[in-house]
């Protein structure tokens, strides 16, 4: 009776979170994903509806790449960080602690939080400091994010160095079936010198003037930290793929080769309802949720890959822009098929921002290294509003080299890109701003009052002052 019990609870627990615990015992049976996920941060708190973590940033040495060893920055020694895995309604606590040789802040991209959290560069903690980050998750709000850094000029460094890591939201309830499996996909890259270490080539050397112009890239992808990691699915099944783009300068163009996804979620959670979909253009600090199904052949494999997509202006263009990259395999198993699960029509209900109570029009204008002709200055306002507002903002992008625009704290919807209304209703805190185009969002600034980033997320121009300030005031 022990017996079949014990096997009763381990079978319950193959549907739940995916990933190792930090201090190494498993929350599920090893298999694949076991291996390849950052480990989950471990919840402190006794209290219910409570999750009350600690996160240290220090310098270490980590094998990142087969052979060698690399200095790198960490959260608790990890590189991808921990995944910070909490529920809608949950109130948050991070016990922060920064031993790294510089300022730092951790930044919650997208969480709808109090602007003292939000770890923006009006924020920083000094070396040696601690802060409590805090929160409550905002019912709705379930869906797939990321923290990083944001120090003031060094985020794309600090990034580049090892600190990011996943946020996963989970649904009071969640309309997906609960025998899908999830899996997280943290995408990131890098460059390394022949010892190892991280490559940040001088700024006034020519490749440290590239990366500036660009945005850091490197010819290492990894998935959760791992080069060309092997995910297995069994035939029939359906999984919940939770992507995300960690990456400083790089967009990724991602399909499944023989396959079409089934796209269900965006920035903020899911969407209304699915939609098929045969790549999908990611751009930096953006996230989908995706169902990818298991209809290849037992034992066969497909790769999930990197196509070619021109962000570049041309003089600085990388030589193999044109290369696809592969960035995982996908093993089918052979084991016995299951039965597809039904995938509902509908997810759930997405509220329309309405354009007729918009009180304002915002022009943004993004040029090389500027927005609206100016660089970044912490003590200006460019934009002040206030509590409850709802206003379009117009993104422009002028040059000739894509820019990903990105709001702090509030989640938006876009209207149009180049005057084409956009089809489906998404929860989004990013949208990459072609070259040469423009797209209309609109946001309502709810519950939260303070001074807000708004930027570009090619972090190298984010650095360099493509930002701007936000206020919204009580
Ligand atoms: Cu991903 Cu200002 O941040
Ligand atoms: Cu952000
Ligand atoms: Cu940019």
């Amino acid at each position: 009776m022990l017996m079949l019990l014990t096997v009763f609870v381990l079978s319950l627990t193959l549907v739940a979170p995916s990933a190792p615990r930090e201090d190494g015992t498993a929350l599920s049976p090893v298999d694949d994903i076991r291996s390849s996920n950052p480990p989950v941060l471990i919840n402190v708190s006794k209290l219910p509806k409570t999750v009350e973590v600690n996160i240290t940033a220090a310098v270490t040495r980590l094998s990142l790449i087969p052979g060698v060893t690399s200095e790198v920055f960490a959260y608790n020694g990890h590189v991808p960080g921990p995944t910070l895995d909490v529920r809608e309604g949950d109130h948050v606590i991070i016990h922060f602690r920064n031993n790294l040789p510089e300022p730092t802040t951790v930044h919650w991209h997208g969480i709808h939080l109090p602007v003292e959290s939000d770890g923006s560069p009006l924020y920083p903690i000094a070396p040696g400091a601690t802060h409590d980050y805090e929160f409550t998750v905002k019912p709705g709000a379930a869906g797939t994010y990321w923290y990083h850094p944001h120090p003031d000029r060094r985020t794309g460094f600090a990034i580049g160095k090892g600190l990011y890591g996943a946020i996963i939201v989970r649904a009071a309830d969640d309309p997906l079936p609960k025998s899908i499996p999830d899996r997280l996909i943290l995408l990131s890259d890098n460059r390394f010198l022949q010892d190892g270490s991280i490559d940040f080539p001088a700024g006034e050397s020519l490749h440290g003037g590239i990366d500036e112009e660009n945005g850091r890239e490197g010819p290492v992808l990894f998935v959760n930290g791992h080069v060309m990691p092997a995910m297995k699915i069994r035939p029939g099944e359906v999984q919940r793929w939770r992507i995300a783009n960690a990456s400083a300068g790089r967009i990724y163009r991602l399909a499944l080769a023989g396959h079409t996804m089934l796209q269900v979620g965006s920035d903020g959670g899911l969407l209304e309802k699915p939609v098929e979909v045969k790549e999908i253009l990611l751009t930096t600090g953006e996230r989908v949720e995706v169902l990818v199904r298991g209809t290849d052949a037992p034992g066969t494999k497909t790769t999930l890959q990197n196509l070619p997509y021109d962000r570049y202006a041309p003089q600085t263009r990388p030589a193999d822009w044109q290369t696809t990259r592969d960035l995982l395999t996908l093993e089918t198993t052979n084991e016995t098929p299951v039965t597809p699960v039904a995938i509902p029509v509908t997810l759930r209900k997405i509220i329309r921002l309405d354009t007729t109570k918009a009180t304002a029009v915002r022009t943004i204008v993004f040029g090389q290294g500027m927005i609206n002709g100016k660089h970044m200055d912490m003590a200006r306002v460019d934009v002040s509003t206030h509590v409850g507002a709802t206003e379009i903002w117009e993104i422009t992008n002028i040059v000739g080299m894509d820019h990903p625009f990105h709001l702090h704290g509030f989640q938006f919807q876009v209207l149009d890109r180049d005057g084409v209304r956009e089809p489906y209703l998404a929860w989004r805190d990013m949208l990459n701003i072609p070259k040469h185009s423009s797209a209309r969002i609109i946001v309502r600034y709810d519950d939260y009052p303070g001074k807000w980033m708004f930027h570009c997320h090619i972090l190298d121009h984010e650095d360099h002052g493509m930002m701007g300030v936000l206020e919204v005031k009580p």
